[in-house]
């Protein structure tokens, strides 16, 4: 694990901008292709229904209107912007980089752009690597978006998997700001447990039956998931003299609402405190915790001043929380 480090330097959040699709899959239309049924997936996962992108959308086409309106709420003109970061797993392609795409669309001529890959983490990896580059001087405007079409990797005939996952992706502006916003992060990876949740057939390793779908041992990554999403907040909260009790609002990767269920009573936390949007978007990957700001901000959750613990894991495994004070006005 690197970190469980305090954060030194005043940066924040400043603008924040989220996509998902039009088209909305229920439970009941998946059970026509593989043998489920809305109750099972309800009771086992939370999932009421998730977005899919259509044959034409690809993660550019989501994160793209999701950076402009992240940056419209920062009030960042696009050629201020000198770091892109796209934390993905389903990239556009291979290369260019879809941040490099995603530079070139909004006219951040000369910024910096990469993908990361991290899994369900990938956001709160990316949060903490702009946030260093920031507190070390190298950029001083970054754009760091969190998006997954995982859609493209189902397997439409694997119940274990498919009925799991969505499409969606969030942009947020990092900047320095008067106050300090970040206060933590915390990353760690472990992989040796990576075949727990995997991707034959996406990179340089040859495979026999090359199948480039999801596949997982769902028991596994539960276990995993549980043990993390705690050990993760509690190490955080640690190492910036916090508690529970000073955390206004916990938003965990959204899996699976018995995984976030286990974890916010182990950690004792309130449920009126927890973001939960499960129910409505899947698991959208490294979608998930942007999707969860901007639910917070947008039922009046997310205040000025609170103090916000976010923790993503997934495939790697990893797993990764950041602790931040919002800085942002409710106006803005
Ligand atoms: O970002 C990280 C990504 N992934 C996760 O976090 C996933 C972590 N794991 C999970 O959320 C859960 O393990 C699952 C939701 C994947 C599965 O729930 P579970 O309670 O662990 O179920 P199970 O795998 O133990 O399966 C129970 C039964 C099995 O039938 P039998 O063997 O008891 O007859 C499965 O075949 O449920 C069956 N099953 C299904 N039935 C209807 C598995 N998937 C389905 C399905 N519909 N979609």
């Amino acid at each position: 694990m690197i970190g469980s480090a305090q954060a030194g330097a005043d940066i924040s959040i400043t603008g924040l901008g989220v996509k998902v699709p039009d088209r909305v899959m229920t439970n009941d239309e998946l059970s026509q292709f593989v043998d489920t049924s809305d109750e099972w997936i309800r009771e086992r996962t939370g999932i009421r229904e998730r977005r899919i992108a259509s044959d034409e959308e690809a993660l550019s086409d989501l994160a793209l209107p999701a950076t402009r309106d992240a940056l419209a709420m920062a009030g960042v003109d696009p050629k201020d912007v000198d770091l892109v970061i796209v934390a993905t797993v389903t990239p556009d392609m291979m290369f260019p980089s879809t941040a490099a795409l995603i530079a070139d669309a909004i006219g951040a001529a000369d910024a910096a752009a990469y993908d990361l890959s991290a899994g369900c983490t990938g956001f709160m990896y990316a949060l903490a690597q702009a946030y260093g580059m920031l507190a070390g001087g190298l950029a001083h405007r970054a754009l760091v978006v969190g998006g997954d079409v995982l859609s493209r990797l189902f397997d439409w005939t694997d119940r274990s998997t498919l009925v799991l996952f969505g499409d969606g992706a969030g942009a947020v502006v990092l900047e320095s700001v008067p106050e300090q916003g970040f206060l933590g992060f915390e990353l760690g990876a472990d992989g040796g447990g990576g075949e727990s949740l995997w991707l034959p057939g996406s990179g340089s390793r040859n495979f026999e039956e090359p199948d480039r779908h999801i596949k997982m041992n769902g028991r596994e990554v539960f276990k995993f998931a549980t043990r993390v999403l705690v050990q993760s907040a509690q190490d955080i909260l640690a190492k910036c003299d916090m508690t529970i009790e000073d955390v206004d609002l916990y938003i965990p990767h959204q899996a699976n609402v018995r995984i976030i269920d286990h974890a916010t009573r182990k950690l004792g936390f309130p449920s009126e405190k927890v973001v939960i949007n499960v129910d409505r978007y899947g698991n959208t990957s490294s979608g998930s915790i942007p999707l969860g700001l901007a639910d917070a901000l947008a039922d009046g959750r997310l205040q000025k001043g609170q103090i916000v613990l976010m923790t993503g894991m997934g495939a790697g495994l990893t797993w990764g929380s950041a602790l931040m004070r919002w800085t942002m006005d409710a106006a803005a």
